[in-house]
């Protein structure tokens, strides 16, 4: 385990640069061997006085059985050589280089065991499959190399491998293949090979063996190149693959439209695989995925697993050109990519299904997971300074608040300049390992716009409070607007979105600092304190503010319960409607008076249909937990539940007669339709209210519904049967298991509603007892998820209860899982760690938990990192 943090002041060139470097996997039943044959040239980006003295190549290796390693310097025959080949410790090894040398090849055979390997890193098996995960250091689990972003090489890949496997895929093209056959002339082997004609860094290869099934279809480019798309299955799963497939074809259509880029290699690649650590990969050519977000059917897929799978096939395809064509210098830079894309598949989304209904999502998942990550024991800038283990990196941080950060700048440069800076980009570092300071610096270019006041954004920790008040003189308002982050000044750039909505509820003309007539204006905040001057309209007016929400930041105002009131009837801005609601909702926390006056609206908007019923779904939602705990200084998950659940009991027992007829209205809907997602989350939301305070047309609905052959409905019923007595809601989640039994995907779904039960007297016996349930397995991370995850996050009695028994059950959970998959582990223990609001005594015990895990030996700096920065 290291303890030195990396640095990215620390930045330094390689002086000698891979290549090429090709690749030969021989694959057998219990182990593979890989050799590699590199070829090293002095990177010509350098200074040439640089190599005066004698250099060196370092190489990465992790768990390594190293057969032999040799060196040969300009093309002479290899040779265990004088060379000086020194192990700095049993993961890199330096190669000492003759200062007179021009070109290296090193070449080396290793012995790997993938099914031993738990990691979900580096060459492991999956259900009999052997398939790779290298981002972002897992490729020097394969062989020894520079495994780092910045060298880009052209990989030619072989693989040989019993018969039995029917699929042997790695990056780019197939150049060539065939058939081995023993002395009897009878065939035994057989053989692929690869070549990716695009240098890539090493943590872009990927390799896959197995005995799959494959979905073929194809996609003609808009300059009319014919690509052929395939989707690769265990065996039994290709009739999931449909909506995958559709939903890679409108990303590619998208990219040409929005981007103008095309996709550039014959084929594309994607397979689906059971073990997985994360969503998915973008492999050169070759995507792998997570299989949950692969396959799936109106039978066992929900509308949110249909959605979330258009994203991420998106958002893997879409790294074609940010993140692979150009890529990261190193990782400290790993917004460049991940911010981009995030944005680019929201964009996507957007466009594919509801503008504003998309934006309140995204907004929704920043807040309940980025805020308090941003204010918590693992906050970092979107570009980190330093790291332990860059898997901890992967956060909301990175990739949310990064694609937050571009969001800024495209609304602040508009659309055309917008793109015309993303040409640059593309243009300038095509082939390229760039920084975020390049990515700006195209920018700049394209648009003729200076960009630097946003570079504050990268290197800032924190979300902004952003404070506005009014003054209003006869016809004209001044706001006051300052910014501070956790109470000192700050003076980040903060685009503000203003419109004026009058006494009837229309947007008015207005003006900004007497500048031009408008019905919206984008306010630049850049100062900790600034006024601007509203005038040129008439009537009394309410400002609706931080529009689609432009900035990632935490907004008070002064508008007045009744002015928030007149925004969630008339704002045509979806995402300010479900502001201002969000607002009326925390008010009623301490003021339940208000809860009237919002159930008289959501009454008239559910019975006069006046807006979309996937909005209204939203907007009958209240503010997360976090939302709640930061209405207080110190705050108590238990009390903040319980707060909650009042709350939502009064608005149901408020609004329950319209409920009832709504819920009935939408049941006899042809419900099932796919078009119909809007009125199934309507529905959901709805019955979770119902059940809630005993509705006997709610139970009874919900029970209905929980057998019906469209997983969304089934699962509404299902969840919202959970919030209600915990013997009935066991009755029903038994029928589902039966009837999914064998289903290892809709079983995640079955587990994590299991994990949200509190059993009167079993306690967090219940929740342990899944654990070793048949359909467990401890080796995947998505089980771990749907049981452990979904535990901490929506068990809050049980999770937070007083005698500890929560804390501890986790953190015995998280030390064996460590043992085997320390990733998963690393992200498994963040819930745990959040404890910033909550009392001394909480703290305490929370801390008690951690320390628990923190003092056993041999722990992964992955987990470490993250319990020493939480105890800290
Ligand atoms: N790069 C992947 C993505 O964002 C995420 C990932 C990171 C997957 C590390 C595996 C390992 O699309
Ligand atoms: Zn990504």
């Amino acid at each position: 385990m290291s303890v030195t943090p990396k640095k990215r002041e620390n930045y330094k060139p390689l002086l000698w640069t891979p290549i090429n470097i090709l690749l030969d996997f021989q694959i057998y039943k219990n182990y593979t061997f890989v050799t590699s044959n590199i070829l090293f040239e002095k990177n010509d980006q350098n200074n040439i006085k640089n190599f005066t003295l004698e250099s060196s190549i370092e190489l990465n290796g992790i768990d390594l059985e190293t057969i032999n390693l040799q060196v040969s310097l300009d093309n002479k025959p290899f040779y265990n050589i004088d060379i000086k080949i020194i192990f700095i410790n049993d993961e890199l090894i330096s190669i000492s280089i003759p200062k007179d040398a021009v070109q290296v090849r090193i070449l080396s055979k290793v012995k790997l065991y993938p099914s031993d390997n738990s990691s979900l890193e580096g060459l492991y098996e999956s259900n009999q499959m052997l398939c790779t995960q290298c981002e972002p250091e897992g490729f020097r689990k394969i062989t020894w190399f520079p495994d780092r972003p910045d060298c880009l090489s052209i990989f030619k890949v072989k693989i040989e491998a019993p018969l039995s496997f029917n699929t042997m895929l790695s990056n780019g093209n197939l150049i060539d293949e065939g058939i081995l056959k023993d002395c009897n002339d009878k065939p035994i082997r057989h053989f692929k090979i690869w070549n990716d004609p695009f240098p890539k860094p090493s943590y872009l290869f990927a390799l896959v063996v197995g005995n799959l099934e494959v979905t073929v279809s194809n996609f003609t480019t808009s300059s009319n190149k014919k690509i052929n798309l395939q989707i690769y299955t265990e065996i039994g799963n290709k009739h999931l693959t449909g909506h995958a497939m559709n939903s890679l074809k409108k990303a590619m259509d998208w990219d040409e439209r929005k981007y103008g880029l095309e996709y550039d290699l014959e084929c594309f690649m994607i397979v689906a695989v059971s073990h997985f650590n994360m969503g998915a990969m973008e492999n050169k050519g070759l995507n792998i995925f997570n299989s949950k977000f692969i396959l799936a059917d109106l039978n066992c897929a929900t509308d949110f697993d249909l959605q979330n799978i258009e994203a991420i096939v998106a958002h893997e395809y879409f790294h074609n050109w940010t993140g692979n064509r150009v890529t990261c210098r190193d990782w400290f830079q790993l917004t460049l990519k991940e911010g981009l894309t995030v944005f680019r598949d929201q964009e996507f989304s957007a466009e594919m299904n509801d503008i504003g209904v998309k934006r309140i999502e995204d907004v929704r998942l920043l807040r309940s997971i980025q805020f308090p990550e941003d204010a918590g024991s693992n906050k970092h800038p979107i570009r980190p300074d330093e790291y332990l283990e860059i898997n901890n990196f992967y956060t909301p941080t990175v990739y949310e608040k990064g694609a937050e950060v571009i969001r800024m700048i495209y609304n602040y440069l508009g659309e055309k300049l917008y793109r015309k800076g993303m040409d640059v980009y593309f243009d300038m570092f095509d082939g390229k390992a760039v920084t975020c300071e390049d990515f700006l610096k195209a920018l700049e270019l394209g648009s003729n716009l200076d960009l630097d006041l946003f570079k504050k954004w990268y290197t800032q920790v924190g979300t902004p409070k952003l404070n506005i008040t009014r003054v209003a003189h006869n016809d004209k308002i001044t706001l006051n607007l300052s910014q501070t982050i956790n109470e000192y000044k700050s003076c980040l750039p903060i685009p503000i979105a203003i419109s004026l909505i009058d006494k009837k509820g229309d947007l008015v003309q207005f003006s900004i600092n007497n500048l031009k007539l408008q019905y919206e204006h984008i306010f630049l905040l850049s100062k900790s304190n600034d006024k601007v001057e509203i005038s040129g309209h008439k009537d009394i007016v309410i400002p609706s503010l931080l529009r689609r929400f432009s900035a990632p930041v935490n907004i008070k105002t002064d508008l007045t319960i009744s002015e928030y009131l007149h925004i969630l009837r008339h704002d045509n801005d979806p995402f300010n409607k479900w502001e201002a609601i969000q607002n009326l909702y925390l008010s009623c926390v301490i003021n339940e008076e208000n809860i009237s006056s919002i159930t008289s609206i959501l009454n008239y908007f559910l019975s006069e249909k006046i807006i979309s019923s996937s909005l209204l779904a939203y907007l009958l939602e209240l503010p997360s937990k976090n939302a709640l705990e930061n209405l207080y200084n110190v705050s108590d998950p238990i009390d903040v539940y319980n707060t909650r659940r009042n709350l939502i009991k009064k608005i149901a027992l408020s609004l329950q007669n319209i409920f009832e007829k709504t819920v009935s209205r939408l049941i006899n809907d042809d419900i099932k339709r796919s078009n119909q997602m809007g009125k199934r989350l309507l529905l959901g939301k709805i019955l979770n209210y119902l059940v809630l305070i005993d509705s006997k047309i709610g139970i009874q609905l919900a029970e209905n519904i929980s057998v019906s052959d469209n997983m969304t409905l089934s699962s509404i019923g299902l969840k919202s049967l959970c919030q209600g007595d915990s013997k009935n809601s066991i009755k029903h989640l038994n029928n589902f298991y039966l009837k999914w039994e064998g289903n290892s995907l809709v079983l995640e779904k079955w587990f994590e509603m299991m994990s949200t039960l509190n059993v009167d007297g079993e306690g967090v016996n219940f929740i342990k007892k899944l654990l070793f349930h048949q359909a467990f397995d401890y080796k995947n991370p998505n089980k771990l998820r749907s049981v452990l995850g979904s535990f901490q996050r929506e068990n809050i009695l049980l999770f937070h209860a007083n005698d500890s028994s929560g804390y501890n059950f986790v953190s015995e959970q998280i030390i064996l899982i460590d043992l085997k998959n320390p990733q998963a582990a690393a992200r498994l223990i963040l819930p745990l760690t959040r404890f910033n609001n909550y009392s001394e005594l909480r703290k305490e015990k929370m801390k008690q938990a951690l320390h628990k895990i923190y003092k056993k030996n041999n722990l992964s700096s992955d987990l470490s990192e993250i319990i020493a920065k939480a105890l800290k």
